[in-house]
């Protein structure tokens, strides 16, 4: 399989981050907690260099606590103050002050020391496209938050938004481009719907997934769909299809339509709490 980023649209990306970070204290990365890793661009790490840095596993909602718990700790462990959300109910996004205010007392206390004024904590989200910016965002500042005018040497157009007396939010999120090196990455993006789906082929993209689930959550593949989990994963695809009736004229299987239903089924959540990738496996990417 094949997984394309368009160049044009990366260097535009690119180059309003390395702008707007100039302005900023406070990086607040998005991830999905599904794929902690292979949903991060590891050019912010130079990017933000000097910032301070939060990261958020959005999403964490569909997601295996388990997974969730080793990863947060992994970020911990690498400096990072982690965070675990969903965005879309607002589970967990109100204690981000705290960690705001955690993650920046250095920067506050410095400042203080060298008799600087203090001023706000500017901060800005970042993540790739589809973890979650913009709903985090709504979420986080709902309607009780005003926004104030330009500032200079923001591009134009860009509004501070006021979280509280003490930080403040660039109401645009910055986009990172996904990482494209590597063929698991681009699977496991693809997987939770990071990609265009028209440059896929979705059965392919089935197949892998049944191979994953077969090998790492087999009773959850088995409770959607009442299959043997055993047998050949494109036999396996066969019974999503037979439990799910999708045949084709003549009575033929359709493995198409089983394909996109267990793909669906899988980046809503029906199928479980599921995590593609654990912190100890990180060395195959
Ligand atoms: P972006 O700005 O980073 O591009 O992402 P955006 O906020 O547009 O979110 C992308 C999709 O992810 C949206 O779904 C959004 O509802 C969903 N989402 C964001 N955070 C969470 C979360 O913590 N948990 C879950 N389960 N979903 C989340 P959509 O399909 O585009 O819209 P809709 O189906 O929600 O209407």
């Amino acid at each position: 399989m094949n997984f394309q980023w368009y160049p044009g649209h990366m260097t535009k990306a690119k180059r309003m981050m390395e702008e707007n970070i100039k302005v900023i204290d406070l990086i607040i990365e998005l991830v999905d907690a599904r794929v902690p890793l292979s949903s991060r661009n590891p050019d912010i790490d130079e990017l933000g260099k000097n910032k301070s840095r939060i990261i958020l596993l959005n999403k964490s909602d569909l997601a295996s606590d388990k997974g969730n718990e080793l990863w947060a700790e992994y970020f911990k462990q690498k400096g990072f103050y982690v965070l675990k959300i969903n965005a879309k109910s607002g589970a967990g996004v109100k204690s981000i002050t705290g960690v705001i205010a955690e993650a920046c007392k250095e920067k506050i206390e410095r400042d203080r020391r060298k008799g600087i004024l203090v001023r706000p904590i500017r901060a800005m989200v970042v993540g790739i496209p589809n973890v979650g910016k913009s709903t985090f965002i709504n979420s986080l500042v709902g309607k009780a938050c005003t926004k104030t005018g330009n500032k200079p040497g923001v591009t134009k157009g860009k509004q501070w938004i006021r979280l509280n007396k003490t930080v403040e939010l660039l109401d645009t999120p910055g986009i990172l481009w996904p990482r494209f090196d590597n063929q698991i990455v681009g699977m496991r993006l693809a997987l939770i719907g990071s990609m265009n789906d028209q440059v896929l082929n979705i059965e392919d993209l089935a197949i892998e997934l049944i191979k994953f689930l077969q090998d790492k959550y087999p009773a959850l593949l088995n409770r959607r769909y009442d299959i043997d989990v055993a047998k050949e994963p494109f036999e396996v695809l066969g019974g999503v299809a037979k439990s799910r009736s999708c045949l084709k004229k003549g009575n033929e299987l359709d493995y198409q339509k089983a394909a996109y239903i267990l793909i669906d089924d899988f980046r809503s959540g029906k199928i479980g709490k599921v995590t593609l990738e654990m912190p100890e496996l990180t060395e195959v990417i």
